[in-house]
C-alpha cells in the first residue's frame, strides 16, 4: 500500500514524490500521461544523485527510488492515507479529480491540494469530505524550499489540518497555517510586488535591468521582480491577477495593461523565449 498518493507528475508533484521518498514513505505518482511519469522518474534521479555527490542524501539512490510507483491508475490509491493532488492549474480539472478520488479513496484519506490560487473550499464542495480536504502549498523547487503552507477550507476539521501539518514536517519542511484566501500568504505579498515592478516599467519609470537590479541590491531579494514573472511564466501570474481581483473586487489586484498584451502576444516569459527579456534558444 503507498502511505501517500501524489497527482501529477510535473514539476511540483515529481518533488513532492521525491521529498516523500527520502523521508521513508511508500509513494504512489500518477499522472493522466505516462511519458509524463517516465520523465518525473529521471529528474528525481538526477535530483538525488546530485545530492548524493555534493554529500547531502541520506540514504542510497536505489532505495529511496524503489519507494516510488509510477501509475496512471488512481484505484491504487484506494487505501493510502494522504493523496496529493499536483496537477495543472485549472478549477475544473482539479474539481473533477476530486469528486473522483472521493469515489474512490477510503473515507479517512485525506485529500490536499498544492494549488496556488484554487480555493480549498470550492476543491472540497466537489466531495462528500469537505472535513478530509485540506491546501498543502509547496514551492519550487519542492527539494530546495523549506516552506510549507497549509491552508484550511471553510469546513477542514482540526484532524486534517495536525495531520498535513505533521506530514510537511515529516518532509522536512517548516509549516506555516492560513485561511482559504487567494494567494494565501507568501503569493498573496509576492504577486502585489511583481505586478508594481510591471507598472514601474510601463510608465517608463526606470529600465526593465535597473527595476531588477534596484529590487536585488536595495531589498536583498536572489532575484528582480521582472525576471522572477518570466520564470514563473506571464500566463501564470496573469491568471493569478485576474482570480485576485475577482476574489478581492480591490482595484490595487488590477494587471496592468502591459502584462495582459505580452501574454496574448504569446511572451509568456522564459518559456517561449520572451517576457520582459529575450531569452535565445540554446
Ligand atoms: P506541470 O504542468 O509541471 O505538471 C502538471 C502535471 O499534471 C502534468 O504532468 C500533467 O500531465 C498532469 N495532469 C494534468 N491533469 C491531470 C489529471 N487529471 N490527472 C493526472 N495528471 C494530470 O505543473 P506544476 O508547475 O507542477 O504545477 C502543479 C500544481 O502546483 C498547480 O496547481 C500549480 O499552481 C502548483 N504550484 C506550482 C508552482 C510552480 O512554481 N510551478 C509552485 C507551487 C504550486
Amino acid at each position: 500500500m503507498h502511505h501517500i498518493g501524489v497527482i501529477g507528475s510535473g514539476l511540483m508533484g515529481s518533488g513532492i514524490a521525491q521529498v516523500a521518498a527520502q523521508a521513508g514513505l511508500q509513494v504512489g505518482l500518477n499522472d493522466a500521461n505516462a511519458d509524463a511519469l517516465h520523465s518525473a522518474l529521471a529528474r528525481i534521479c538526477t535530483g538525488l544523485e546530485r545530492l548524493r555527490d555534493r554529500g547531502r542524501l541520506e540514504g542510497d539512490v536505489d532505495t529511496i527510488l524503489s519507494r516510488i510507483h509510477l501509475t496512471t491508475d488512481l484505484q491504487e490509491f484506494a487505501q493510502s492515507d494522504v493523496v496529493i493532488e499536483a496537477i495543472s492549474e485549472n478549477e475544473d480539472l482539479k474539481c473533477t479529480l476530486f469528486a473522483q478520488l472521493d469515489g474512490i479513496c477510503a473515507p479517512r484519506t485525506i485529500l490536499a491540494s498544492n494549488t496556488s490560487s484554487i480555493s480549498i473550499t470550492n476543491l472540497a464542495a466537489a466531495t462528500h469530505r469537505p472535513k478530509c480536504v485540506v491546501g498543502m502549498h509547496f514551492f519550487n523547487p519542492v527539494p530546495a524550499m523549506q516552506l510549507v503552507e497549509v491552508t484550511r477550507g471553510t469546513a477542514t476539521s482540526d484532524h486534517t489540518v495536525a495531520k498535513i501539518t505533521q506530514l510537511g514536517e515529516r518532509l522536512g519542511k517548516t509549516v506555516v497555517h492560513a485561511a482559504d484566501t487567494p494567494g494565501f500568504i507568501v503569493n498573496r505579498i509576492l504577486v502585489p510586488m511583481l505586478v508594481e515592478a510591471i507598472f514601474v516599467y510601463q510608465e517608463h519609470a526606470a529600465s526593465r535591468e535597473d527595476i531588477d537590479q534596484a529590487v536585488r541590491l536595495g531589498l536583498g531579494h536572489p532575484m528582480g521582480p521582472l525576471t522572477l514573472a518570466d520564470l514563473i511564466g506571464l500566463d501564470t501570474l496573469l491568471a493569478i491577477c485576474d482570480v485576485y481581483y475577482q476574489e478581492f473586487g480591490d482595484p490595487k489586484y488590477r494587471a496592468p495593461i502591459l502584462l495582459r498584451r505580452y501574454v496574448t502576444a504569446g511572451w509568456l516569459g522564459r518559456k517561449t523565449g520572451r517576457g520582459f527579456y529575450e531569452y535565445p534558444a540554446r
